[in-house]
């Protein structure tokens, strides 16, 4: 297994955001993580990455127990993450972003913007990550002047720049047009199968397309787990997205 969840946990004063998941991740695995709203999702990668350890359970990533490692060192193992908010520097260039993703993950002491400052190493993984995510010809290009789908395309960039060995995207294709939803999904299903994928992702359409086993919390708890098929013909399922739409 690249990534073990054993029985975590995240509780924020009363509430438990995440109660109790286990879950398991093969290398080259496409996942997505399905459930309502507040299913304890995003706090589920937050729990992943470090951004809130949790407080109880163990994580273990590519043989390592992490659960108490800061994001920076899970980082530096192979992480990669895209938020659920858009996270980008509006008045910067698409290259300038990601050099500043680059600079997140590298000792090397911070200096101001110039490609001169980056390794031959570095510079070949930046156009990979354009490349991987189709936004190469954008480059130059300040942020505030690409599409929404653009930004997203970009965002996912960003998190492959360090090459991580596992991709945690949090709703690529939320508030996206059926074309740009398209394009995101096409890049994701062309990513290579050395980059182990975890998605969250309401639409069930997509999450078909693109996964190989879906893993359903509701109210922080996990709910179900199975291939796509037959979690979106899963009574329970239904009856937790149902029950809340129409509630
Ligand atoms: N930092 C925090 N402090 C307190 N409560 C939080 C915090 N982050 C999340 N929560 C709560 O934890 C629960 C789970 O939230 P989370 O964001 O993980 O859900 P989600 O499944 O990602 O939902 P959505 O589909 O709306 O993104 C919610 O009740 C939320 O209000
Ligand atoms: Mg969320």
């Amino acid at each position: 297994m690249l990534l073990s969840l054993e029985n975590i946990s995240v509780q924020f004063d009363a509430l438990k955001a995440v109660d109790g998941v286990s879950l398991n991740v093969r290398q080259g695995e496409r996942r997505a993580v399905i459930g309502p709203n507040g299913a304890g999702k995003t706090t589920l990668f937050n729990a992943i990455t470090g951004v809130f350890p949790p407080t109880d359970g163990k994580i273990v990533f590519d043989g390592r127990d992490v659960t108490r490692a800061p994001p920076h060192t899970r980082a530096g193992l192979g992480m990669g993450r895209t938020f659920q908010i858009t996270n980008l520097f509006p008045n910067l260039s698409v290259a300038q972003n990601m050099e500043l993703a680059l600079r997140g993950r590298s000792r090397r002491k911070f200096s101001f913007f110039g490609n001169a400052d980056l390794t031959v190493d570095e510079r070949a993984q930046l156009d990979r990550a354009l490349t991987l995510t189709r936004i190469g010809a954008r480059r130059d290009v300040l942020v505030r002047e690409l599409s929404y789908g653009e930004q997203r395309q970009l965002e996912m960039a960003m998190a492959l720049v360090s090459a991580p060995r596992l991709l945690l995207l949090d709703e690529p294709a939320a508030g996206l047009s059926p074309a740009e939803r398209a394009i995101v999904t096409e890049i994701i299903r062309a990513l290579p199968r050395d980059i182990t994928i975890v998605l969250i992702e309401h639409d069930m359409d997509l999450v078909l397309s693109l996964v190989d086993w879906v893993t359903c919390l509701n109210n922080g708890q996990f709910l179900a787990e199975g291939a796509p098929a037959d979690i979106r013909g899963n009574r329970q399922v239904q009856d937790v997205y149902l029950g809340r739409r129409h509630a």
